[in-house]
C-alpha cells in the first residue's frame, strides 16, 4: 500500500512540473497548449470606433478557427490590449504582449503613428507582427518581421488623385491634413504627386491636428483658393467637423478623402454635409462574392451592425496568421514569419491576398461616394495597382464576369477605368 502511494504520489508531482514546464517560457518555442495572439488597439481614444471594428474582425475569426479545432491541434488565444490610440501607449502595451505574455504573434495596430511606435518592438523580439489596416509605407520598413494586409498609402493617394482628376474633371485642389499623423502626411504627399502628374494643381495645402474642433480659419483660406476639390486625408473624428464646417462657409464642392473616413461616428458628425464627398477604401458591402455575403451575415449575426473596412481587414489579418501557422506547423518565429511572408492568392473578403518581398498586400481599392441619407457608402469603381499580378494571371473571359460580378476581389484587378480619359 506503501508502495502505491509512493508511486501515486511520485506521478502527480511528475505531472505537475512538466505542467509547469510546459506554462512557462512560451515565447517562440512550441511548447502550451495555445497559439497566444497579442492584439493592441485603440478601444477608448479619438479613434476607438477602429479599434473596436477591428477587435470584433479578430474576435470572429477566432471563434471559428477554434471551433474549427484551431491550428496544428491547439486552440488560439487572444491577449487583447488598449492603446488608447496614443503611440507611447502603444509601445507599452506591445512589450507587456510580447515579454510578459510571451504572445507568439501580434495583431494591429490601426492608426499608422501607432503601428509604427509599436512595431520596433515586435521586430526586435522578433515576434511576427501583422497590422490589419495600417496603410503608411514606412510601416512594414520597420524589419522583416513586420507585415500588413492592405495597400499601401502611394497607392490609395493615386487612386483618390486619379478619380479627382479623371472622373470629377478637377483642375485645382485644396489638401487639409493631420501633420502629427503618418498617414494624413504621407497621403497628403502621394495624392500631391499624381494630381501633379495629372497636371493638376495644388492650390493650397492646410493643417490640424488631432482633437482640433475649431477648423474655420484653414477652411476659410481653402475657400479663398476657390479650389475644384478638398481633399482631407484625416480620421473621421475631425473630418466629420470639418466637413460639416466646410459646407456651412457655403464650400460646395466634393470632398475626398481616404480609409480613415470609415467609422459610424461620421454619420453623426457630419450629417447632411456628407453629399457630394468619395472616399478610397478597403472593400465594399455591395454587390457582395458569396465570401464576403458569408462574412457580413456571420458578423451581423454575432454583433448586430454591418462590417466596415476595418472589421473586414482584421477578419483577413486573423485568418491569414491561422493559415500561416498551419503552413509553418509550429509557433516557432521564424518559421511563423516565413509562412506569413509566403502568403499566396489568399482568399480574403478584402480580396486576394499576396504578400509582397516588402511584406505589402498588393489589391485593388474601391471608391465610394457617401449617402447621407441612408447613411451607407455607395460603391463607385474599383482601381487596381498597376500590373498587379492577379491582372496578368486570369484568362480574357474569365476576367470580364468577375469584373461584372465583383468589385472587391483581385478578379478585377485588371480594370484601368481611368486611363482611356
Ligand atoms: N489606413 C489608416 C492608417 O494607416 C487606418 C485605417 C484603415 C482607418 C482602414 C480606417 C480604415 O492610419
Amino acid at each position: 500500500m506503501r508502495n502505491f502511494v509512493l508511486a501515486i504520489t511520485v506521478i502527480f508531482s511528475l505531472l505537475f512540473v512538466s505542467n509547469c514546464v510546459q506554462k512557462g517560457g512560451n515565447g517562440g518555442n512550441d511548447s502550451g497548449d495555445t497559439v497566444k495572439v497579442g492584439v493592441y488597439l485603440d478601444l477608448s481614444g479619438a479613434t476607438s470606433s477602429y479599434g473596436k471594428s477591428t477587435k470584433n474582425g479578430i474576435e470572429l475569426a477566432v471563434d471559428e478557427i477554434n471551433k474549427n479545432g484551431g491550428v496544428n491541434g491547439k486552440q488560439i488565444k487572444l491577449i487583447v490590449e488598449d492603446d488608447q490610440g496614443r503611440p507611447e501607449q502603444a509601445k507599452t502595451v506591445i512589450s507587456k504582449l510580447i515579454n510578459q505574455d510571451k504572445v507568439h504573434v501580434v495583431l494591429g495596430e490601426v492608426a499608422s503613428t501607432n503601428s509604427l511606435a509599436a512595431a520596433p518592438v515586435a521586430q526586435e523580439a522578433k515576434i511576427p507582427m501583422i497590422t490589419p489596416s495600417s496603410t503608411n509605407p514606412k510601416v512594414t520598413e520597420i524589419g522583416d518581421h513586420i507585415f500588413r494586409v492592405c495597400f499601401i498609402d502611394p497607392f490609395q493617394g493615386g487612386v483618390m488623385a486619379k478619380f479627382a482628376a479623371n472622373e470629377l474633371k478637377a483642375k485645382t485642389a485644396a489638401i487639409f491634413g493631420d501633420v502629427q499623423a503618418d498617414y494624413s502626411k504621407g497621403l497628403e504627399k502621394f495624392f500631391t504627386e499624381e494630381f501633379t502628374k495629372l497636371g493638376g494643381k495644388v492650390v493650397s495645402t492646410q493643417a490640424y491636428t488631432q482633437n482640433d474642433t475649431d477648423f474655420k480659419s484653414q477652411l476659410t483660406s481653402i475657400r479663398q483658393a476657390n479650389p475644384d476639390v478638398i481633399y482631407v486625408p484625416g480620421y473621421y473624428g475631425e473630418v466629420g467637423i470639418i466637413v460639416k464646417q466646410a459646407r456651412e462657409l457655403g464650400m460646395k464642392q466634393p470632398i475626398l478623402g481616404g480609409d480613415g473616413w470609415d467609422a459610424p461616428e461620421l454619420w453623426n458628425l457630419a450629417g447632411n454635409a456628407l453629399e457630394n464627398t468619395y472616399i478610397s477604401n478597403h472593400y465594399s458591402i455591395e454587390n457582395p462574392t458569396p465570401e464576403i455575403k458569408k462574412f457580413v451575415d456571420a458578423y451581423k449575426a454575432k454583433y448586430n451592425e454591418d462590417p466596415d473596412a476595418l472589421a473586414a481587414l482584421a477578419y483577413d489579418a486573423a485568418n491569414i496568421m491561422a493559415d500561416s501557422l498551419k503552413r509553418a506547423g509550429t509557433t516557432e518565429s521564424q518559421k511563423l514569419r516565413d509562412a506569413i511572408a509566403s502568403t499566396k492568392d489568399f482568399k480574403g473578403v478584402t480580396g486576394s491576398i499576396t504578400i509582397n518581398d516588402k511584406r505589402n498586400a498588393v489589391k485593388p481599392a474601391v471608391i465610394l461616394s457617401l449617402d447621407p441619407e441612408s447613411k451607407s457608402f455607395k460603391f463607385k469603381t474599383t482601381i487596381a495597382p498597376e500590373g498587379s499580378e492577379s491582372s496578368e494571371e486570369k484568362p480574357k473571359d474569365e476576367k470580364a464576369d468577375a469584373k461584372a460580378a465583383n468589385a472587391n476581389s483581385s478578379e478585377s484587378a485588371d480594370e484601368k477605368k481611368d486611363e482611356d480619359k
